[in-house]
């Protein structure tokens, strides 16, 4: 066992293949998030979860970042649907999940509610700005939740990366097999350009192995494709890590762009994947700005350790330094702005899709090949 415990104790499993769907009549339809959140609500990524939110549970998770029970969590776990596909519904039945009219799941509902999502919007993602891409998508997505425990009956299909989609309890084990006690946790939306680098290997300095899981969900039409980014994952670890002390595999979840709230979640998730310690940097999760840089940091301190469960490292701002001739930190580097080089994903993005090579101060240059061939094919 690795000494991470599962969040709540016990790793959620409610996959189920043999589930008899037939005698189901009634459907709702899953949107991608939907679909993502039923299956890591089954493969206990999201453990304690065991379903989607009811009503006491949301309220407590929206206003105290906590579950009824007393368990941290940050995020509402909700199952949107419309006001009028919810009058159809009555609470008691069981519901076949679909997506694209493939069945995946079973809701037992046991409650269908109307929540309060501008209260939702401002504690969960600190504005109700329709502008930002998590508060638009939650009032897009429907005004009613259904709630109550659901069973995942098929796994939705992978695509070319499928031997990177692995339960927690893989992870679990495969940190075992590896020896490793100390297993340090990476989110990433983005290619791992240098600075994503240079915490990564800090961390390394100090835990047995790095747990690279970049979340492959959906993310905002401008973040670079998730296919894309998996092939210059794995150019760059080829490259730069030692391979007995990296370990590459997807986080399949939705971005929702909260921020602060986020990165508790995030953590959370992480420590069911196995993880002891999970990296936190500038503006972790954060979209335009909406976050201070640090906030992200802040939050943590709202809980203990203890309740916690899995230890947070933070970074400071990284960049390269033309002065010290390294990759350094607000913390550790003395030079003027104008000695570093920092560049801002939208920045990054234009030049790749120009073709143009950003420095290699900023991403290693099998990266930028791989980035550069794939915005071309995406674009
Ligand atoms: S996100 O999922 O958190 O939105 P992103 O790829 O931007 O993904 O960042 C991944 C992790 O690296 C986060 O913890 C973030 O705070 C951290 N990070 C990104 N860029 C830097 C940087 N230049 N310096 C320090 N930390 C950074």
């Amino acid at each position: 066992m690795t000494i991470s415990i599962p969040h709540g104790g016990t790793l959620i499993n409610r996959l189920d293949e043999k589930y008899d769907v037939s005698t189901i009549q009634t459907t709702v339809e899953l949107d991608k998030t939907g679909l993502s959140d039923l299956e890591l609500i089954a493969n206990g990524a999201y453990s304690p979860l065991t379903g989607f939110l009811g009503q006491e549970d949301y309220k407590k998770v929206v206003h105290n970042m906590r579950l009824s029970d007393g368990n941290v969590w940050s995020l509402p776990i909700t199952l949107p649907v419309t006001k009028k596909r919810a009058e159809s519904l009555k609470a008691g039945e069981s519901v076949r999940l679909t997506f694209e009219g493939v069945t995946y799941g079973v809701l037992q509902l046991e409650e269908i509610f109307t929540p309060d999502q501008e209260t939702e919007a401002i504690h969960v993602y600190k504005t109700n700005d329709q502008a930002h891409p998590g508060v638009k998508k939650m009032f897009e997505r429907g005004d009613t939740y259904l709630a109550g425990p659901v069973t995942l009956v098929r796994s939705p299909e992978k695509d070319q990366f499928s031997h990177f989609y692995l339960n927690p309890s893989k992870t679990r084990e495969t940190f075992e097999q590896k020896g490793w006690k100390k297993v340090v946790g990476f989110q990433t939306r983005n290619p791992v350009h240098r600075a994503h680098e240079y915490i990564q290997k800090a961390a390394l300095e100090i835990v047995d192995g790095l747990f690279l899981n970049p979340l492959v969900g959906e993310t905002k039409a401008d973040d670079i494709p998730a296919d894309v980014r998996m092939e210059s994952y794995q150019v760059l670890l080829e490259n730069y890590y030692p391979k007995d002390r990296v370990f590459l595999a997807v986080f399949p979840a939705a971005m929702r762009y909260a921020g602060p709230r986020e990165a508790i979640f995030h953590a959370m998730v992480r420590k069911n994947y196995g993880c002891t310690h999970f990296i936190v940097g500038r503006d972790h999760a954060g979209v335009g700005d909406y976050y201070g840089t640090y906030e992200a940091q802040e939050i943590f301190t709202q809980f203990t350790e203890a309740e916690l469960g899995i230890t947070p490292l933070f970074f400071e701002h990284s960049f390269y330094c033309n002065k010290c001739e390294n990759m350094a930190s607000t913390k550790t580097c003395p030079h003027d702005v104008e000695d570093r080089v920092i560049l801002s994903g939208t920045k990054v993005r234009e030049l790749l899709r120009k073709g143009e090579t950003p420095p290699v101060e900023f991403s290693r240059p099998e990266v930028v090949q791989v980035l550069i061939k794939g915005m071309k094919v995406s674009v």
